[in-house]
């Protein structure tokens, strides 16, 4: 089972490439994001909480999280592996997702983080904005957006760079190029 984690900051590509990577890998998607977003859809109590939370840029509380991803795993226990996107985004969240794959028998394979500058992602957020019309993409979410990935989320990359299972990729580039490079380490997996 191979089980990844594809980091990076609010518009780095991680949706992107992880369709990229489940057609190639044939691995089960999991992103936090996309499962709030209909949660908010189909107006529950959930997506009513996270909604509030979202449309700020603040991140959902861990528990919740948590036992989202618990519920999901426990009903794929036959899948080749996962591509985690959008999570973990905390320290407590990636304690969590070692834990729980560790009483599966299993463990995380890489996380593999999307390098891109600040201000790319500004222009790519805007721009989908202008596309999908997505509620968090104007600019005073993006901003607190990015303060949120820097302060909490990035430093899970030196949580898994301290057990040698960290690899930093350049975001930067066509959709394609950037997807080679993925695969590039993936395969060495
Ligand atoms: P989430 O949905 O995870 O959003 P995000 O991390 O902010 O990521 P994005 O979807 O904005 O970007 P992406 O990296 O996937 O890039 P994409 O491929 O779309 O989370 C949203 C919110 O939900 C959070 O703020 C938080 O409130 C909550 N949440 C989610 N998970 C949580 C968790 N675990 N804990 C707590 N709260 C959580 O690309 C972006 C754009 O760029 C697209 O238009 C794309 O076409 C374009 N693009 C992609 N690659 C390229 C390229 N190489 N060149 C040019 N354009 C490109």
């Amino acid at each position: 089972m191979i089980n990844l984690i594809l980091f990076g900051p609010p518009g780095s590509g991680k949706g992107t490439q992880s369709t990229a990577l489940v057609e190639h890998y044939g691995l089960k998607h999991i992103s936090t994001g996309e499962i709030l977003r209909k949660e908010i859809q189909e107006e529950t109590a959930l997506g009513q909480q996270a909604k509030a939370l979202m449309d700020k840029g603040q991140l959902v509380p861990d528990e919740i999280i948590v036992a989202m991803i618990e519920e999901i795993v426990a009903h794929h226990k036959t899948v080749k592996g996962f591509i985690f996107d959008g999570f973990p985004r905390t320290v407590a969240q990636a304690e969590a997702l070692d834990a729980l794959l560790s009483r599966n028998g299993q463990h995380v394979s890489q996380l593999l983080e999307l390098v891109v500058p600040d201000n790319l992602l500004v222009e790519r957020l805007l721009l989908r904005k202008q596309q999908e019309g997505r509620a968090d993409d104007n600019l005073e979410t993006i901003q607190h957006r990015l303060n949120v990935y820097h302060t909490q989320t990035a430093p899970i990359a030196a949580y898994y760079k301290n057990q040698n299972l960290s690899t930093s990729i350049d975001g930067v580039g066509t959709v394609g190029e950037v997807t080679a490079r993925l695969f590039d380490v993936v395969d060495t997996l």
